[in-house]
């Protein structure tokens, strides 16, 4: 069975825009990730119309709420049929702990955000958060670990020391990926797909390296290639 590690993020503001780019897309190579842009304007239909084209769907939602609003809104969107959905780890243990039993019978996977990246020492401070944004990320993916969730998103820098802490089942999901020779656009720090998955990364989001090439089709399979042969 196929296992394709590569998530292409649909960062599109309209429905038609990310289909053109989905029409270049084979399930075979990628699956694709739906974040609050996308299903703000395009809603449920469209993320049924992606699985129905054969597509795995990671639900980038990130629902952060009191407990039983968030195990009400994963148990909607299992309904979907989507392969991964997320949520806020900083929503805590009852939260989580809610999530996981509202879909506890189903094959979707469930993972959590631990902390933004764009979150800096000063805005940890703002919000009166203890300790280093290391300390802080693996503190909340023990967190998620222990209330049963499958895993978290984690840049690839953080995956190594993630990968030892919580063993090989969990999953980790990281962003920020570029090949050696590709531009980073506004990623602050960059890992090479092949970096990321030897860190420990079992997916990979890739947005604008593949959303934005001339061949996508292309990038996807070189990406995938590079990957395969680790
Ligand atoms: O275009 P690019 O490859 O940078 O897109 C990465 C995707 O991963 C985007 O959808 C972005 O929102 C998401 N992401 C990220 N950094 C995080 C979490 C998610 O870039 N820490």
């Amino acid at each position: 069975m196929h296992d394709p590690r590569i998530i292409v993020a649909l960062d599109f503001s309209s429905a038609v825009d990310a289909l053109q780019l989905v029409n270049r897309l084979e399930p075979r190579l990628c699956r694709l990730k739906v974040g609050k842009e996308l299903f703000t304007t395009a809603g449920p239909q469209f993320v049924e119309k992606l699985i129905a084209k054969g597509f795995d769907v990671f639900l980038d939602l990130k629902f952060h709420d009191i407990p039983n609003t968030v195990a009400k809104a994963c148990a909607v969107a299992v309904n979907l049929g989507v392969w991964m959905i997320n949520v806020h780890a900083l929503g805590g243990r009852k939260m989580m702990m809610a999530a996981r039993e509202a879909i506890s019978n189903s094959p979707t996977r469930l993972i959590a955000v631990t902390l933004l990246t764009s979150m800096d020492q000063g805005d940890l401070a703002d919000i009166g958060l203890q300790g280093t944004p290391e300390q802080i990320v693996e503190r909340l993916a023990q967190l998620t670990k222990d209330c049963g969730l499958d895993g978290v998103v984690c840049s690839a820098l953080e995956a190594k020391r993630l990968r030892q802490q919580l063993g090989d089942d969990f999953c980790l999901v990281t962003p920020g990926i570029r090949s050696a020779d590709s531009q980073s656009d506004d990623q602050m720090r960059i890992t090479t797909p092949r970096q990321a998955i030897l860190n420990g990364a079992h997916y990979l989001v890739i947005g604008r390296p593949i959303t934005q090439a001339d061949d996508p089709i292309l990038v996807c399979r070189q990406l995938s290639k590079e990957i395969s042969s680790i």
